[in-house]
């Protein structure tokens, strides 16, 4: 469990951002393909997200797929694209019908037509909803950035302030992360939420994504209010 203090200069934890790493290396240490790790980690990404929402987390990100992700081998690309459709279908289906808003961050546009489909319905299907899942998927900092520009810059603005870029990004209206865990050990962010990130809490453990549980988000949560958070105040 969370306990969520209070009081003043205490920033609650509103939204928590994940770095879901660890997949490959989970299913090799076991003899078996990194597709089983992708497969596995799907699993852990719903239990995790769920919880966040019951813990009073109102917004909950996922990176699942980088725009350097396309360099993986064809065969490991096609199943995390396979494991991401059929989880729409089944897992985030059931979520939308749970009270979880569902947006995906990222270029849709060389995604399949099905996929883009489903993730087009699902987004307008659960739009009513409470708690808010974005999940990443052919997302990169950087060319989110860009797409902001040049969107502003094709319809006529000519001078860009920072509201208008947040405004121009897939996160639109939406908080920045009070926290980004990353697991697997890597200590950086691979182009996740660029913009978004510039004070965000970061968090890194070595646990393999698909072994994380919820005691380590209430230790991840832990150490997030054990900080504090200036804001380049003092
Ligand atoms: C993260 O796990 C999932 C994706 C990038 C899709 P990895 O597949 O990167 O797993 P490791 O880092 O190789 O263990
Ligand atoms: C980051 O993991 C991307 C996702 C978790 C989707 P990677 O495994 O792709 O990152 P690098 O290659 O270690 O930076
Ligand atoms: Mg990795």
């Amino acid at each position: 469990m969370i306990n969520h203090p209070t009081g003043d200069g205490v920033k609650p934890l509103s939204h928590i951002a994940f770095i879901m790493d660890g997949n490959g290396r989970w299913a090799k240490k076991r003899g078996m393909p990194r597709e089983y790790g992708h497969t596995i980690g799907a699993g852990t990404f719903r239990k995790i997200a769920e919880y966040c929402f019951r813990q009073n987390i109102g917004t909950v990100t996922v990176y699942a797929f980088s725009t350097e992700n396309w360099k993986r081998p064809k065969q490991e690309v096609d199943s995390i694209m396979r494991i991401l459709d059929s989880y729409i279908k089944l897992g985030m289906a059931e979520m939308a019908k749970d009270n979880v808003r569902i947006r995906f961050l990222g270029d849709k546009s060389p995604l399949s037509d099905s996929l883009r489909r489903e993730m087009l319905e699902l987004e307008e299907k659960s739009a009513a909803n409470k708690y808010a899942l974005n999940i990443a998927v052919n997302y990169g900092g950087r060319a989110e950035l860009v797409n902001a520009v040049n969107r502003l810059v094709s319809s006529g603005e000519k001078e860009l302030n920072e509201d208008m870029i947040s405004s121009a990004l897939y996160t639109a209206g939406q908080p920045d992360p009070d926290l980004i865990v990353r697991t697997g050990g890597e200590m950086r962010l691979s182009n996740f939420l660029t913009w978004q990130s510039v004070y965000s809490e970061l968090y890194f453990t070595d646990v393999l994504w698909p072994d994380l549980t919820e005691r380590d988000i209430d230790l991840a949560a832990e150490n997030y209010y054990n900080r504090q958070r200036r804001f380049g105040g003092v």
